[in-house]
């Protein structure tokens, strides 16, 4: 088994190079499938997610080219109307895309249900509301979303409200709807950096998507897509982890490639505490000030807080100078972190879906698990700034979303390695 282990308590000062997004990544790879060509995408995360959705397109025929680190082309012309095998796509949650980049081209899909974090109820409901809203007809059943549409008449343009703010959803009817007869309009739907970055992809192979990143999507529908070269956006996630570890550890980080808007509520959230954020046009300054205030944050849709900043924030409420909040509004099981930061010290108390901090804690080394993708990039943070040595496990949770965390940290004077101990199980 691979651990990281940390020996904390000094502060992080350097350069960090932000690598792209995940979210946007698994989402433009599955988005491919409707280009029915060849197409290139640049500044794609090495991350397992990744790796995951190639060998996923790669079982139902399409080709995949490594060019460089983070550059490959991805042939779907040879792509049949198969069904991806479901051991595949259960590994994570993001594979639901190719339910509705193959209900677009081929007018049908069956994708195993998958699986992901462990963040509580994942309902597909708005997935599937948005399929049959533009005239498929779909079967969920516990392992698997089957819908087709009648070969006559394809799927029709239509209204499509949803309910709440759902990113995959949103993403979902993208991809359904690009190449539907008619127009499509999506009403609320999820206006995160990565729908904007699916839909200008898609407008790079031809399509006709307007007003993503806004309160209403219209989509019109085209006859066919073209491949196209595109770059992924910086990860705005991966750069607020390394905006907190600066903070945490009383560094100063130049935390280079990002967009500093997508940014905005961390480096919002991270002033009202007192830390220094300077912003460049594709980089941000994050330097401690000293003593951190306490505040309260409540994780919202973007334009606000991001839940997948949750337990990272979390980290610096502990360090706060008094009592701070931070309340969950989108994933009912986001708290599996706080038995870790207690295991190290921090005096935490959960109530109605928000996390109360006392502050002031001094992080006490300990072996602690991470129980999902962002609660481990929070035990990163919390063991760099714990003086001592502390064990992470279950790490491969981490490196579902983060490239090479351990060596982008120790680049910038963190005292961090990660360890394999064979004759642990794994
Ligand atoms: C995406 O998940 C991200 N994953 C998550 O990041 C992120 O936490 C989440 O968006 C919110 O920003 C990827 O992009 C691969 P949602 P997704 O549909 O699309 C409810 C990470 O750490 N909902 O926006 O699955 C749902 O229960 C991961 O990188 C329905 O009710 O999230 C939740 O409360 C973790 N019905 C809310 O919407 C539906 O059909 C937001 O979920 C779909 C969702």
């Amino acid at each position: 088994m691979e651990k990281i282990i940390v020996d904390g308590g000094k502060p992080l000062f350097g350069t960090i190079e932000v690598s792209g997004m995940k979210n946007a990544a698994v989402a433009v790879i599955f988005a491919t499938v409707l280009s029915n060509d060849i197409c290139v995408l640049d500044n794609l995360p090495e991350i397992s997610d990744v790796a995951d959705c190639f060998a996923i397109l790669e079982s139902i025929g399409a080709r995949i080219t490594h060019v460089s680190a983070d550059t490959v082309e991805i042939d779907t012309r040879s792509i049949r109307d198969a069904e991806a095998p479901v051991k595949l796509v259960q590994k994570m949650r993001a594979s639901y895309y190719l339910a509705g980049a193959m209900l677009g081209r081929f007018g049908k899909a069956k994708v195993g249900l998958p699986g992901g974090c462990n963040l509580g109820e994942r309902p597909v409901d708005l997935h599937v509301k948005a399929f049959e809203t533009l005239g498929a007809s779909v079967t969920l059943s516990d392992e698997y979303i089957e819908a087709t549409v009648n070969p006559e008449r394809g799927l029709c343009g239509k209204n499509i409200y949803f309910d709440c703010c759902s990113v995959g959803a949103t993403i979902n009817a993208i991809l359904a709807a690009v190449l539907a007869k008619g127009s499509t309009i999506l009403e609320n739907p999820a206006r995160e950096p990565h729908v904007v970055d699916v839909a200008n992809f898609l407008n790079a192979c031809g399509a006709d998507v307007r007003g993503a990143g806004t309160s209403i999507i219209k989509i019109n529908g085209v006859e066919r897509l073209h491949g196209c070269e595109y770059s992924i956006i910086p990860d705005m996630i991966e750069a607020g982890t390394f905006m907190v570890a600066a903070a945490a550890t009383k560094g100063k980080l130049y935390i280079d490639n990002v967009i500093p808007k997508h940014l905005e509520t961390i480096t919002a959230k991270l002033i009202e505490m007192g830390v220094s954020v300077e912003e460049y046009d594709e980089a941000v300054c994050v330097s401690y000030e000293g003593e951190m205030t306490p505040i309260h944050v409540k994780t919202l849709p973007y334009p606000g807080f991001p839940t997948d900043m949750h337990p990272q924030m979390s980290v610096l409420l502990c360090l706060a100078n008094g009592e701070s909040a931070m309340s969950e509004t989108i994933w009912s099981n986001r708290f599996r972190y706080v038995d870790e930061l207690r295991r190290m010290g921090a005096k935490i108390t959960v109530a109605d879906k928000t996390a109360t901090f006392e502050g002031n804690t001094v992080f006490k080394p300990a072996v602690v698990k991470s129980c999902d993708l962002r609660a481990g990039a929070a035990m990163v943070v919390a063991a760099l700034a714990t003086k001592g040595i502390t064990t992470i496990e279950d790490i491969a949770y981490i490196e579902r979303g983060y490239v090479n965390i351990v060596e982008k940290i120790r680049s910038v004077g963190g005292n961090i390695q990660k360890v394999n101990f064979p004759d642990e199980a794994s």
